[in-house]
C-alpha cells in the first residue's frame, strides 16, 4: 500500500499497479538547455509508445548540461550527471528506461549511466535544428560563428550583420545541425546500437522525431520482456562499428572521450589508438560542416545513419543487434541514399581512406593526442615550426590582437592549462581564433597544439587532447616559446625537438598548481578525473555495478 498509495496522488487507476513494467523517462529538459527544451513533448509522445505497449510511463527529470551557458564548461558536469542518472536509476522502482538527450554533454552521460546500472535502455536524442538561413544561404550552428568571428575580428563583418545572422542560425528547437559534437553522439547512439534506426536525424520540429520516440516507448515496454541489457548491446563489437561509422560521417573528435568513457563503464576494452586503426580504412561519406558543405537537416532527407551504415558493410559487424533486436543487417537491409552529394558512396567518397581522426604520439603526447584531419588544412598536416607558449587560453586573448605580437603563419600556437584537470574540465577552445594581424593578412589556419578539446563544430588543424595534460606534469608543461615542434600527421608522431636532458632540467624546475577549489564536486572531479585517453571519467566511476541497490551485510 505504502508505494501504491503516494503514486495514487498523480491520479493513476489501480491497473497500472498489475505488475506491467515501470518505465522511466528519463528527462534532461531544462530552459538552460535551448537543445533540449522541447524533450518534455518528446516525453509525451515516448509515454504514448509506453502506455500501447502495456508499460506504465514515469517521466523523472535529470541534470541537464547546456553547452552554451555553462562555465567553466559543460564537460566538467558530464560525470556528475552520468552519476546523477545511474544512481536515480538505480534508488526508483524501474525495469527500463528511456533516455532523453540533446545537447552535446547529455548524450554520453545518459549512456555512461545506462552502462553503469545495466538496465534496459533505449535513447532517444531530440535531434537537431532546421538548417540555419542567413542572406539566403545555410549556416551552420557553432561552424560558422567561428567563421563569423574570424570575419568580425579581420574587418569583414559588422556587428550588425553578426546580430542577424545568429538569429537566422538557430531558428527552432534542437541540437547544432552540424556535424558537431551533438549531432556526431546521436549517430554513436544509433551506430552502437541504443537508438532506433533513423533516429539520429529527425530534425527536432519534424513530427517524425515524435513517431521515433512513440515507438522508443513501444520497444522499451518489449526490451524489459526480452531482458535484452545495455552491456549485450554496447560490446566492443558496438564500439567498433561505432568508431567507423564516426569516421565514415566526419564526426566530433570529443567522440573519442566519450567513447572511451562509456566503454570504461562497461568494461569492454577500448584504447584510444583503436580509433587510428579503425578508422584508417574509411574514407569520409557524409558532407556535412564542418568538415564538408551541409547540414543535419540534408543528411536526414539523404536517408540518415542508416544509408551510412548500409554503405559501409563491408567494414562494420553486421550480425550486430541494438535495441531493435535484429542484426544490423537486416535493419539496413532497405536503406537507401537519396542524395549522394549528401552522403557519398565508397566508390566515390567525399575524403578518402585515412583522413579521419588521427592518433599522434611522440614526447610532446607520450598519452596521445588528436587532430581531425578531415577538418583541417592538407598542407599543414605535416608541419615544422617555433612555438609561442600561453599557460591559459586567458593569456593567448589578452594578446591576440596585437600587432606586436611574435607569430607569423607558420607558428605553432600553444595553449596548455585546458586539459580535464587545467581548467578544470577540458573546454572546447583548442579551436581558438587566429592572431588578428594574421587574418588580416588573409591566414586562416595555423598549427594550434593544446591539452584542450574543441567544439565538433570546429575546424582547423588543432592537435588536441594531449596527453598527459600539462596540469600534471605532462611535457606540454615544459615547452618554451621558440622550441621546435614538428607535426607529421601521416606518420602519427608529434614530436618536441628539445634535447632529453634539457626537458628533465625544466621538469626539475616544474611545479604543480593548487587545485581550483577545496571542496564540493570540484574538488572531487580535481582528485579523480582521469586523462583524455582514458575518457576523462572518474576513476571510481569506471566498471559496471549493475541495478541492484547496494546493501550492506548487518
Ligand atoms: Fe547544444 Fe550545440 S550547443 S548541441
Amino acid at each position: 500500500m505504502i508505494y501504491r498509495s503516494w503514486l495514487r496522488a498523480e491520479g493513476f487507476t489501480p491497473e497500472v499497479f498489475d505488475g506491467r513494467p515501470v518505465i522511466g523517462i528519463a528527462n534532461s529538459w531544462s530552459e538552460l538547455t535551448p537543445c533540449n527544451v522541447h524533450l518534455r513533448t518528446v516525453a509525451d509522445a515516448v509515454k504514448r509508445g509506453v502506455w500501447q505497449s502495456g508499460g506504465f510511463p514515469l517521466e523523472f527529470p535529470t541534470m541537464s548540461l547546456g553547452e552554451t551557458l555553462m562555465r567553466p564548461t559543460a564537460m566538467l558536469f558530464r560525470n556528475l550527471m552520468a552519476m546523477e542518472v545511474e544512481e536515480l536509476l538505480r534508488a526508483n522502482p524501474l525495469d527500463g528506461v528511456v533516455l532523453l538527450s540533446g545537447c552535446d554533454k547529455t548524450t554520453p552521460a545518459m549512456l555512461m549511466a545506462a552502462a553503469s546500472t545495466d538496465l534496459p535502455a533505449i535513447m532517444v536524442t531530440g535531434g537537431p535544428m532546421l538548417n540555419g538561413k542567413f542572406r539566403g544561404a545555410d549556416v551552420g550552428s557553432g561552424t560558422h560563428v567561428w567563421r563569423f568571428e574570424q570575419e568580425l575580428v579581420a574587418g569583414r563583418m559588422t556587428q550588425e550583420q553578426v546580430l542577424a545572422a545568429e538569429s537566422g542560425m538557430a531558428r527552432s528547437c534542437g541540437h547544432c545541425m552540424t556535424m558537431g559534437t551533438a549531432s556526431t553522439m546521436a549517430c554513436m547512439a544509433e551506430a552502437l546500437g541504443m537508438q532506433l534506426p533513423g533516429s539520429a536525424a529527425w530534425p527536432a520540429a519534424d513530427s517524425r522525431r515524435y513517431v521515433t520516440a512513440q515507438s522508443a516507448g513501444q520497444r522499451i515496454v518489449q526490451l524489459v520482456a526480452e531482458d535484452l541489457r545495455p552491456s549485450q548491446i554496447m560490446t566492443r563489437q558496438a564500439f567498433e562499428n561505432a568508431i567507423r561509422v564516426n569516421a565514415a560521417i566526419g564526426g566530433s573528435t570529443n567522440a573519442v572521450i566519450h567513447l572511451l568513457a562509456i566503454a570504461g563503464r562497461l568494461g569492454v576494452p577500448l584504447r584510444l589508438d583503436d580509433f587510428d586503426e579503425l578508422a584508417r580504412p574509411v574514407p569520409t561519406l557524409v558532407n556535412l560542416m564542418p568538415s564538408g558543405r551541409y547540414l543535419m537537416e540534408d543528411f536526414c532527407y539523404a536517408g540518415g545513419l542508416p544509408a551510412v551504415m548500409r554503405e559501409l558493410q563491408d567494414f562494420l559487424h553486421n550480425d550486430h543487434i541494438g535495441v531493435t533486436g535484429r542484426t544490423l543487417a537486416e535493419t539496413v537491409a532497405d536503406a537507401e541514399c537519396w542524395n549522394r552529394d549528401v552522403i557519398a558512396s565508397l566508390d566515390a567518397p567525399l575524403q578518402p581512406p585515412g583522413t579521419g581522426t588521427a592518433v599522434l604520439r611522440g614526447n610532446l603526447c607520450p598519452g596521445g593526442a588528436v587532430v581531425k584531419q578531415s577538418a583541417a588544412s592538407p598542407h599543414l598536416l605535416k608541419h615544422r615550426g617555433q612555438a609561442l607558449v600561453f599557460d591559459s587560453i586567458e593569456s593567448y586573448h589578452e594578446v591576440a590582437e596585437r600587432e606586436d605580437l611574435p607569430v607569423d603563419a607558420s607558428t605553432v600556437l600553444i595553449v596548455r592549462g585546458a586539459g580535464p584537470r587545467g581548467y578544470p574540465g577540458m573546454p572546447e577552445i583548442g579551436n581558438f581564433v587566429l592572431p588578428r594581424k594574421l587574418l588580416q593578412r588573409g591566414v586562416t589556419d595555423m598549427v594550434r597544439v593544446s591539452d584542450a578539446r574543441m567544439s565538433g563544430t570546429g575546424f582547423g588543424t588543432v592537435v588536441l587532447h594531449a596527453a598527459p595534460e600539462a596540469a600534471v606534469g605532462g611535457p606540454l608543461a615544459l615547452v618554451r616559446s621558440g622550441d621546435w615542434i614538428e607535426l607529421d600527421t601521416p606518420g602519427r608522431t608529434l614530436t618536441l625537438d628539445v634535447p632529453d636532458d634539457e626537458l628533465a632540467s625544466r621538469r626539475a624546475g616544474w611545479a604543480p598548481e593548487q587545485p581550483p577549489s577545496s571542496r564540493g564536486y570540484a574538488r572531487l572531479y580535481h582528485e579523480h578525473v582521469l586523462q583524455a585517453d582514458r575518457g576523462a571519467d572518474l576513476d571510481f566511476l569506471v566498471g559496471a555495478s549493475g541495478a541492484e541497490v547496494p546493501r550492506h551485510n548487518h
